[in-house]
């Protein structure tokens, strides 16, 4: 359950990354309830904009809310790309994939020339900790899950990409390595860590205020 100050902190951060959303941009949308205060928020300025979406909950809310939603097979280059996280770290490592749709988020973050995360003042974090979301082939899954100690399978139904979700609990006090060894394991799709080189800016509510983080 999100607490209402929480709430009222995703609106103040949404509404400053609308802000950021110019006429004729080819903006990517993230998922999750911080997002879904930002396309709201867009479809009130109806900016002459084109979206992609990064799960099927937010594809139709943006649709819902009048944007131009677009598959995301055709257009090689994003203006802007905006989502929450989970956790972000002082030097802008993001923990990201509550919601399961890290693999596309990162896809859509990788490909947009400025990535903005909005955060609540409970996101930012001294130290990264587990878990760390992963998204799993179910080829070969239980010899995947075998590579990877301390990993559990999420109860819930595979992503629209056919993958299963999961998450890491081991020690996650140094992320470069940990997204090194990651991405080093066959069956591993993706992991909810995503490296500060990827982040251009974090807007992290409290209160009515914003602060603005820059990263990369
Ligand atoms: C979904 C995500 C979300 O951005 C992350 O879980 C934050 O969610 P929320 O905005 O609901 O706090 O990575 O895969």
């Amino acid at each position: 359950m999100t607490v209402p100050g929480i709430a009222a902190e995703k609106r103040v951060a949404a509404l400053a990354a609308a802000d950021l959303v110019e006429d004729g941009m080819r903006v990517g949308l993230g998922t999750g309830t911080t997002v879904a205060e930002l396309v709201p928020a867009l479809g009130r300025r109806r900016p002459a904009i084109t979206c992609v979406a990064t799960s099927p909950a937010t594809a139709e809310l943006a649709v819902a809310q009048g944007l131009d939603v677009r598959p995301f097979s055709d257009i090689d280059r994003l203006d802007l790309a905006i989502d929450g996280a989970d956790q972000v770290d002082p030097a802008g490592w993001l923990v990201k994939g509550g919601g399961g749709a890290h693999t596309r988020e990162r896809i859509v973050a990788a490909a947009a020339d400025r990535f903005v995360v909005i955060v609540s003042s409970d996101k930012p974090v001294d130290r990264l900790h587990a878990p760390v979301p992963l998204e799993l082939l179910a080829f070969g899954l239980a010899a995947t899950l075998h590579a990877l100690p301390g990993t559990t399978r999420r109860d819930a139904p595979p992503t629209p990409d056919g993958g299963i979700l999961a998450d890491f609990h081991g020690d996650v006090a140094d992320p470069a390595r940990l997204a090194e060894w990651l991405d080093s394991v066959p069956g591993v799709v993706s992991h909810g860590l995503f490296p500060p080189s990827m982040v251009s800016t974090v807007l992290v509510a409290r209160g009515s205020e914003v602060e603005v983080r820059q990263i990369a």
